[in-house]
């Protein structure tokens, strides 16, 4: 299948209806990965070739975690920009505010927000475990353990507010502080942590 009817399949496999506009950006997302976060060191040599399904789909995957996205989530250890880039473009109605403790993949992620031209996302280079302001919504994405990570959760959300966490799909067992949800469509099946403040 050619990329944009692969994208756009997933997407609708996940719940969620992406403009022709949408599934563009995101592709030009995957491209700028593969053509420069990967030389750049900001993702493993071997993710090359695997981006879409790996990084672009599993990535909107996590917004099947929260029942309405929220108006303004956190991405904690974006990386180069996964998943608060891929959820930016496809929820421009909500603002996403990714954090990162290294200034290398800091500068990279906000060069793909250039690249990309995208309004409602921004980069600040800061600390899980330094909390700067509370959000009704958090994802994390191989950041560090669950366990570690819920310590600083309460830090950042909003009172009602949800953090999305994603676990790995060889790990299927409950952790305690969450409820799992199991992204069954995708392969491998993707498992969100859900923490509710
Ligand atoms: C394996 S990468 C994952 C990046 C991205 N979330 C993804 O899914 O591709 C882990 C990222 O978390 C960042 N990180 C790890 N510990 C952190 C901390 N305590 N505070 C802020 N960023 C952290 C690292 O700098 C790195 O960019």
């Amino acid at each position: 299948m050619e990329p944009h009817a692969e994208l756009e399949a997933s997407a609708a496999r996940l719940g969620f209806d992406l403009s022709p506009h949408q599934i563009d950006r995101l592709l030009r997302l995957a491209e700028w990965l593969e053509a420069e976060a990967i030389p750049a060191g900001g993702l493993g040599p071997a993710e090359g070739g695997r981006i879409l399904q790996r990084h672009i789909v599993d990535s909107l995957a996590m917004a099947v975690g929260f029942d309405r996205f929220p108006r303004e989530v956190a991405d904690l250890g974006c990386g180069v920009g996964l998943p608060g880039l891929v959820l930016a473009v496809a929820f421009p109605e909500s603002g996403l505010t990714l954090v990162d403790r290294s200034s290398r993949r800091v500068s990279l992620a906000r060069r793909a927000i250039r690249v990309l031209d995208l309004p409602n996302a921004e980069v600040v280079q800061g600390e899980v475990e330094k909390p700067v302001r509370r959000f009704p919504g958090v994802v994390a994405r191989a950041v560090m353990p669950p366990e570690r990570l819920l310590d600083h959760l309460h830090g950042w959300i909003e009172p009602g507010g949800r953090a999305v966490v994603a676990g790995s799909s060889r790990r299927t067992r409950a952790v305690e502080g969450y409820r799992t949800l199991e992204v069954g469509m995708l392969d491998p099946p993707t498992w969100l942590l859900i923490m509710a403040a």
